[in-house]
């Protein structure tokens, strides 16, 4: 099952795609994790997109469809999850064509619906294990034991450096602007779905439990 996790800046795709990935065997594919591995390596591709996602602006296409392409070249688990791509028309059509030549297809894009005023809030009080990467928030999801990482006993926590408030509201006008209008491509094949992403991490992964043990109109 390949499925797309859409959703503006904070909407917890990446708290459900990991737990996804846990429970069930599937590859969390995020664009945004693979800039950043290339930012802080000091590759070609980071020293492009570091200035662009530090102003939350958008990557080019043909960057993150690279990136991509060559992630979908390699295990691929129980299915995928897309986290953060597509981001554009371009990229959408742009996965069809790297699905379709590796004889695969999309079974869902669920949407994650959200209050914008709300997202600020989750966004600046996130922050990563430095180790693992496991995700944590101030007050929404603390580790068990304070200053340990739950996944790997960890004592080293990091924030992002595009989680201000300023930069959060560009990320946010990209998404308006370029992202929610792909919506239609995928409604005109009966595969979305939307889940109320406003409820607690619990309630949002049933949700999506629910929706993959059903098979798409599409
Ligand atoms: P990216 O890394 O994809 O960031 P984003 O889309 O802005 O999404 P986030 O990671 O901020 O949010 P999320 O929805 O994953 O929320 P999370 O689960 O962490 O992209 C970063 C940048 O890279 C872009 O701005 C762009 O420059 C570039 N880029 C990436 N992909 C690109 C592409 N395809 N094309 C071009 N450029 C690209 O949750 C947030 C917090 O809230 C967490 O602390 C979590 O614990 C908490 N939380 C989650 N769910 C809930 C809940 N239900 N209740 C309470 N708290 C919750």
């Amino acid at each position: 099952m390949n499925i797309i996790l859409l959703g503006p800046p904070g909407a917890g795709k990446g708290t459900q795609a990991q737990r996804l990935e846990a429970e069930r065997g599937m590859v969390q594919l995020s664009t945004g994790d693979m800039l950043r591995a290339a930012v802080k390596a000091g590759s070609p591709i980071g020293l492009k997109a570091k200035a662009v996602m530090e102003a939350g602006e958008l990557v080019s296409d043909a960057i993150v469809s690279a990136l991509i392409g060559e992630r979908l070249d390699g295990e691929c688990g129980a299915g995928v999850i897309f986290d953060g791509f597509p981001r554009t028309q371009a990229q959408a059509e742009a996965l069809d064509l790297l699905l379709s030549e590796r004889g695969r297809k999309l079974d869902r894009v669920i949407e994650l619906t959200v209050d914008e005023q709300a997202l600020v809030d989750r966004i600046t009080g996130r922050y990563t294990c430095a180790n693992c990467g496991e995700g944590y928030h101030d007050r929404f999801k603390r580790p068990s034991a304070a200053d340990t990482c739950d996944n790997c006993g960890g004592h080293s926590f990091k924030r992002r450096p595009d989680d201000n408030a300023d930069t959060v509201r560009t990320r946010m006008a990209e998404y308006r602007a370029k992202t929610a209008p792909i919506l239609p491509y995928y409604e005109e094949r009966g595969i979305v779905a939307r889940v109320d992403g406003m409820t607690s991490i619990e309630s949002v992964g049933a949700a999506i439990d629910g929706l993959l043990a059903e098979p798409a109109v599409g």
